[in-house]
């Protein structure tokens, strides 16, 4: 059963919180890169997490991707009795699918929870003073300072190459700009295996030493293709709770 294979994942939850340096670890049985129906039970452990988490007026920040997009469509209602909680997307948005963006997220996330959402209705990918203008912006700013004072922080992790693939970067020039191989990403930012910033692609969500500063940042990432990326951010240092599968944590186990 469903309990039992949970209950087996227990003593790898605790090794890789104790080996990775996180506050907790949470594994859902199955590799996603084999099932995709692991992606949603992914999702459900990420929402009760969520659910059983949030108090009264929390600010809660989130990415977009097809991993958070299940968080969003697998939440649980919220538990009556939680007040004024305020969903906001952590990034702007994307030359991406509109239901994987962060803004969509977001409002998704806070229709299941009862909760108010804001948006960020910018594009993520300006350069320069293009960016800089964008940040000028009253209501962007308002945005930006409510990520940076968030209760929680949910975001996914990405495989830099295929992320360069859906930003439109290209992959080659890329790799020849970067000092060392990226081999994890996460909200733009590109790490090498020791956690080190080797890349990032601009945005108008939070920076990195603001997320160093969160109280409580989840990511949530499953896959064995995807153990490599999670171990190079979880190094960074910022991610308090990991919410994985077995084929991830598994294949992360054998790196440690
Ligand atoms: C992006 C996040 O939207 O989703 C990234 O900003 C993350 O931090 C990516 O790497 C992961 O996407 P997916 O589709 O693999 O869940």
């Amino acid at each position: 059963s469903l309990v039992h294979k949970l209950r087996g994942l227990i003593p790898l939850e605790v090794y890789l919180a104790e080996k990775m340096g996180l506050d907790r670890v949470h594994i859902v049985p199955g590799d996603i890169d084999q099932d995709p129906k692991v992606l949603k039970e992914l999702g459900k452990l990420a929402g009760r997490f969520i659910r059983d988490v949030v108090q009264d007026d929390w600010v809660i920040a989130v990415t977009g991707g097809t991993t958070m997009s299940e968080v969003a469509h697998h939440i649980p209602p919220m538990v009556p009795g939680k007040n004024r909680v305020l969903v906001v997307p952590a990034r702007g948005g994307l030359g991406e699918q509109v239901e994987i963006q962060a803004n969509t997220i977001a409002a998704g996330i806070a229709q299941r929870l009862g909760a108010s959402y804001r948006l960020l209705h910018v594009p993520d990918n300006l350069h320069g003073d293009k960016m800089e203008n964008l940040l000028t912006d009253v209501r962007v700013q308002e945005i930006i300072s409510l990520n940076k004072g968030a209760n929680l922080l949910i975001h996914g992790i990405g495989v830099p190459e295929e992320m360069a693939q859906r930003r439109g970067i290209d992959w080659q020039e890329f790799l020849r700009q970067a000092p060392r191989l990226p081999v994890g990403e996460a909200f733009g930012y590109y790490f090498a295996e020791d956690g080190s910033v080797v890349g990032v692609t601009p945005t108008v969500g939070p920076k990195l030493e603001d997320l160093v500063k969160l109280n409580m940042v989840m990511a949530v990432a499953g896959g064995k293709s995807k153990a490599q990326a999670i171990m190079a951010v979880v190094k960074r240092g910022f991610i308090d709770v990991l919410i994985t599968d077995q084929g991830a944590a598994e294949a992360m186990q054998q790196r440690l």
